[in-house]
């Protein structure tokens, strides 16, 4: 007889850990099935962002942040640090501590709240009154049996066919966040989060970076104001040589590094680099997860279709995070997580996608809820728009972090805020308030009306509420 739970949940990422422990705490006798293995074929809970992700790449951009502050910002403060020298090594041993430390945070939360964890790649073999699911570890294979799944098996790195990922020269996020040693000249192949985020690290500790990006428009996504704002500090100040409209020829590696070959704005162009980071996208993983058993199909991009409460078309079979539809973001994949576990108990939780926050934490930090001012364009709704620079405010001056604004936009009629956009210091912080605003449904006069600290960035949100109005008071 195989073992069997009430809910079994396939992926132990940031959508399927918390999904087992919401689950867990409504009492359901749960399992979560998953096969990541760390570099030292151990098991390792977290997905693809405690692992590889979110976690290892701020760890990183920390550390690189601070050699950059000691080698050019610390001067200004009169503070001289001679002989400065980088142990890279032990920044990376830093960040697998970190990762080390929080991948058992799961396996603990795991056990504290009761959830089975199950190692193994898992597939269902049919449905029924019950699912069955078969788990390989392996040699070893075992069944066991839920009456309700949670699919969060995520996502992976897209492929471009002519650059073939060896994690030797051409680099995924994996490799691209273990490089033993800083390579002199360092290529990238797509200007978007991971691309950018990356190149931001290994320029910060040395590399000339110049990414290729096919788009002739930078961060697309992002309101056009912030846009080419982030364009013009990450080219000028940040040094990343970005370049646009770019059409990939060939690719080919040789002892001393890789040869790109390509058109930019049409005109044929080469870059030779020591290694070359691909960061073109993540693409939903379902791989050897047999849907046809349970009559489950993937849409056209490869995508588990859900509705919008994470449920498919399989009874008591729900699919939540970056296998189903919406942004690629962990914390999106931690509250359909908790939905899902809801749901599955009878309550009526939802989510809304339409205040999910982003965050690029590069230097500085974009970050953004809602809407942009091109989307309401296109929509042709009617809104008001104010910004505040950075530049204005004391605590960006003492921090000596002046580049860059808080944009609000709020609807012309009702003043209700559309859409927060932020380019700056702690911009990933600061948009948490705008998040607050948008859920809770206010005006921009309301965030005017609120006591802001001084002297703090939040004063900034504020100012640009004041701006909605034109009654900015310190510019
Ligand atoms: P995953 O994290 O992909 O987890 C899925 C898990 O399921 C994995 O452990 C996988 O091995 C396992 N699995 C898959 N199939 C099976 C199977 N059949 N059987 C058993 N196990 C299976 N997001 C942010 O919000 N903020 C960030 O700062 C951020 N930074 C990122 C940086 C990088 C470099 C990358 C690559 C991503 C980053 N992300 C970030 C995105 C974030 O990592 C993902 O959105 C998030 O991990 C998705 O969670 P998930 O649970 O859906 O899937
Ligand atoms: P992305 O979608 O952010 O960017 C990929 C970029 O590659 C795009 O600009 C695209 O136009 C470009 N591109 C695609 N094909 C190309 C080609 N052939 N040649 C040149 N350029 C090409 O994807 P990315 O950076 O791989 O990240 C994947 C996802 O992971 C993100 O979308 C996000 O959801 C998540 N993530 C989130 C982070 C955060 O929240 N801070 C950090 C890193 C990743």
């Amino acid at each position: 007889m195989p073992l069997s739970y009430d809910v079994a949940i396939i992926g132990g990422g940031p959508g399927g850990y918390v999904a087992a422990i919401r689950a867990a705490q409504l009492g359901f006798n749960t399992v979560c099935i998953d096969d990541w293995k760390n570099a030292k074929g151990k098991s390792s809970l977290g997905g693809a962002c405690v692992n590889v992700g979110c976690i290892p790449s701020k760890a990183l951009l920390e550390s690189s942040e601070n050699y950059e502050r000691v080698l050019h910002k610390f001067a200004d403060h009169g503070i001289v640090a001679k002989s400065v020298e980088l142990d890279l090594a032990k920044m990376l041993a830093r960040k697998d501590k970190i990762v080390d430390q929080l991948t058992s945070g799961v396996a603990f939360l795991f056990r504290k709240n009761k959830v089975t964890f199950m190692p193994g790649h898992g597939h269902f073999v049919s449905g029924g009154e019950a699912y069955q699911i078969e788990v390989v570890e392996g040699d070893k294979r075992e069944s066991i049996s839920a009456k309700h799944v949670i699919i969060a098996t995520g996502s992976v790195p897209r492929a471009l066919s002519v650059a073939p990922v060896d994690n030797a020269l051409i680099l995924d996020n994996v490799g691209a966040l273990s490089m033993p040693k800083v390579p002199n000249r360092l290529g990238v192949i797509g200007a978007g989060v991971i691309g950018l985020e990356m190149g931001t690290v290994w320029q910060r500790l040395g590399s000339e970076v110049t990414i290729l990006e096919a788009m002739p428009e930078f961060l697309p996504a992002v309101d056009e104001q912030v846009a080419a704002e982030a364009f013009k500090i990450f080219s000028k100040t940040q040094k990343l040589n970005i370049r646009l409209d770019v059409s990939i020829k060939s690719i080919k590696t040789t002892k001393d590094g890789v040869n790109v070959t390509f058109t930019n704005k049409g005109r044929d162009a080469e870059l030779e680099v020591d290694k070359l980071i691909v960061a073109v996208g993540r693409a939903p993983n379902t791989t050897g997860l047999n849907l046809e058993a349970i009559g489950l199909k993937t849409d056209a991009r490869g995508f588990v279709e859900v509705d919008e409460h994470c449920k498919t078309q399989a009874p008591g079979v729900y699919a939540i995070g970056d296998v189903v539809r919406g942004p690629m973001l962990a914390h999106k994949a931690f509250e359909e997580g908790v939905v899902a576990a809801e749901r599955i108990a009878g309550q009526s939780s939802h989510l809304n996608l339409m205040t999910v926050p982003w965050v690029i934490y590069t230097a500085p930090e974009v970050a953004w809820v809602g809407q942009s001012e091109q989307q309401l364009k296109a929509a042709g709704i009617g809104y008001r728009a104010g910004s505040f620079p950075f530049s204005a405010n004391g605590r960006a001056k003492g921090l000596g972090e002046t580049s860059g604004f808080v944009k609000m936009i709020a609807d012309a009629g009702s003043d209700r805020i559309l859409g927060v956009h932020i380019i700056g210091p702690f911009a990933s912080e600061l948009i948490s308030e705008a998040v607050v605003a948008m859920e809770f449904g206010a005006s921009s006069e309301d965030i005017a009306l609120i006591i802001h600290a001084h002297p703090s960035l939040s004063e900034v949100f504020h100012e640009a509420a004041l701006a909605v109005d034109n009654r900015s008071m310190h510019i």
